[in-house]
């Protein structure tokens, strides 16, 4: 038998944006595995769908529907469109989806880009929060996992609006979990550091990938499997912030022991690394 707070990962009824990739498809097969029962969105059908047909081929059960988060219309209708898939009514909502911008300074990056990170890395997290929140306070039992990043905290220098976005998801998490206290719903946000998908390559990286993320990747070493098992178990014990590997954990301590210092340090470390490449 499960406990009361292990049945929020274990039988769920869940949502899963940017299911077709990455961590969102790890998150929807972890739950899938755990017994639930999982709307797999996407802005691509396609890949979504290929993530129900490796769940329904494992004995699972899914659903693969398309949804733009930055267009609120979509997610209210992925919302409608869940609670009528899923046998039950939904428990679990986790907003994954998240595309990666870097590669130039603040003043160089575009306008454009700015208001395409914002749209879907913040934009798409509050439709998520807005439209689900309410539904799980009402039922007095539930979940919500916001994806953001170690980014949101870590001033990294030529990612200004990936940064911004994720810093935004972290206040809006904590918010939530202030405002959900004490009435079911439990609050999770996660903040990794580098972990491998295909953000780097789908997503707007000016100049490419920098070939220092491959040895973070490599000295890091959580797979998107690990840190979506990570972020579940801590859901389940009602811990909000999840800070899957060391070096996110050290970049949290240093920026709240020495915040101006490790700020300049940032900054000044990024630019000897790019003259040394
Ligand atoms: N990979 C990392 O190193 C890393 C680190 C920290 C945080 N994150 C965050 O993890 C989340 C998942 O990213 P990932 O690494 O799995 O990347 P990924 O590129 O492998 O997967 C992202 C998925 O989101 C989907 N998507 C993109 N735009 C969308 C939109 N408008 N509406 C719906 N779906 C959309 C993509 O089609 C893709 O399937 C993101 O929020 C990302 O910012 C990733």
């Amino acid at each position: 038998m499960f406990g009361k707070q292990d049945k929020l990962i274990n039988h769920a009824m869940a949502v899963v944006t940017g299911a077709g990739s990455g961590i969102g498809r790890a998150f929807a097969e972890a739950l899938a595995a755990r017994g639930g029962a999982v709307v797999c969105a996407d802005i691509n059908l396609e890949t979504a769908q290929q993530t129900v047909d490796r769940i329904t081929a494992a004995g699972g059960r899914a659903w693969a529907l398309r949804c733009d988060v930055s267009v609120r219309a979509e997610v209210e209708a992925l919302a409608e469109q869940a609670q009528a898939l899923l046998p039950e009514p939904v428990s679990l909502v986790i907003n994954n989806a998240g595309v990666g911008v870097g590669g130039k300074n603040i003043g160089e990056i575009s306008l454009e880009d700015w208001e395409w990170t914002m749209g879907i890395n913040l934009w798409g997290v509050i439709y998520g929060c807005h439209v689900f929140a309410p539904l799980l306070k009402q039922q007095g039992r539930g979940g919500i996992i916001n994806v953001a990043s170690s980014a949101s905290f870590a001033a990294a220098p030529l990612m200004g609006p990936y940064n911004v976005t994720k810093a935004g998801v972290l206040a809006l998490s904590e918010t939530l979990a202030a405002e959900t206290a004490g009435t079911g719903v439990n609050v999770t946000v996660l903040c990794p550091t580098v972990v491998n998908t295909n953000i780097f390559s789908a997503g707007r990286i000016h100049g490419g990938v920098p070939p220092v993320l491959n040895r973070i990747i490599e000295l890091t070493g959580v797979s998107a499997e690990g840190v979506a098992d990570t972020t579940l178990k801590a859901l389940a014990r009602g811990q909000l912030h999840v800070l899957p590997q060391f070096d996110a954990r050290m970049i949290w301590r240093a920026k709240r022991l020495l915040p101006a210092t490790y700020t300049r340090g940032a900054g000044l470390l990024s630019r000897l690394a790019a003259a040394k490449l």
